[in-house]
């Protein structure tokens, strides 16, 4: 078994849905595509940052999504904006996470969160959702200023535990996550929330499951 493992944060741990769900009336038939476009934004804005250089923290990029996904799908009552911003701040963890953080440090693993959220956001959400105490540390991409599937991202999990890449068990349900960490040479287990279809054939997790509870 292994005795470190890396979760990301978003998608896997916190329903990045969670923020428009609570505000759906509100909102109204648009809500759920305004809450996809706003997450397929905020990616594409960090591919295209890191690929060209242009590196901005992943706040900024979630906020200048939302306004994207907004001006798309039409206009909001007045606060909104802010009300979106500030529920996307302290997202619900999925019911799965605590009990399998607990079960794994039972073991005696060692834990951490490794995503591309800013120490600021990521300190939020962890806090909210109570999760400090189960975690070793919580990495953000910000310290190697490239955002994942950049290979020094996942360093970043290596060098705080001091182990080798095959030592660390991956855990993320974003598939294009599972794929860069497959390839900087981590353990991955992909967790299939959604029922996504198989992708990135080249650079597979070692397991699938459908949530934490399979750890
Ligand atoms: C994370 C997002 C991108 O790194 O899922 O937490």
């Amino acid at each position: 078994m292994a005795s470190v493992y890396v979760f990301d944060a978003y998608g896997t741990l916190f329903d990045v849905h969670a923020a428009t769900a609570g505000l759906r009336e509100s909102i109204g038939p648009q809500a759920d595509r305004l809450s996809e476009l706003w997450r397929a934004k905020q990616l594409e804005y960090s591919w295209v940052r890191s690929l060209c250089g242009a590196y901005r923290d992943f706040w900024s990029l979630t906020e200048e999504a939302l306004d994207w996904a907004i001006a798309r799908t039409g206009p909001l009552a007045p606060d909104m904006r802010a009300g979106l911003l500030e529920a996307y701040r302290r997202l619900d963890a999925y019911p799965d996470v605590a009990p399998a953080l607990t079960r794994l440090r039972a073991t005696g693993a060692r834990t951490a969160i490794l995503s591309n959220g800013s120490p600021e956001m990521l300190a939020a959400a962890v806090a909210g959702a109570g999760l400090g105490p189960l975690l070793d540390h919580v990495l953000s991409v910000e310290a190697a200023g490239v955002f994942k599937t950049d290979p020094r991202c996942y360093g970043l999990a290596t060098a705080a535990f001091g182990v080798a890449p095959a030592e660390v068990s991956f855990q993320s349900s974003n598939r294009w996550d599972i794929a860069g960490a497959a390839r900087f040479g981590f353990a991955c287990v992909w967790i299939n929330r959604s029922g996504a279809p198989e992708e990135y054939a080249d650079l597979p997790p070692a397991r699938v499951v459908a949530s934490l509870a399979a750890l």
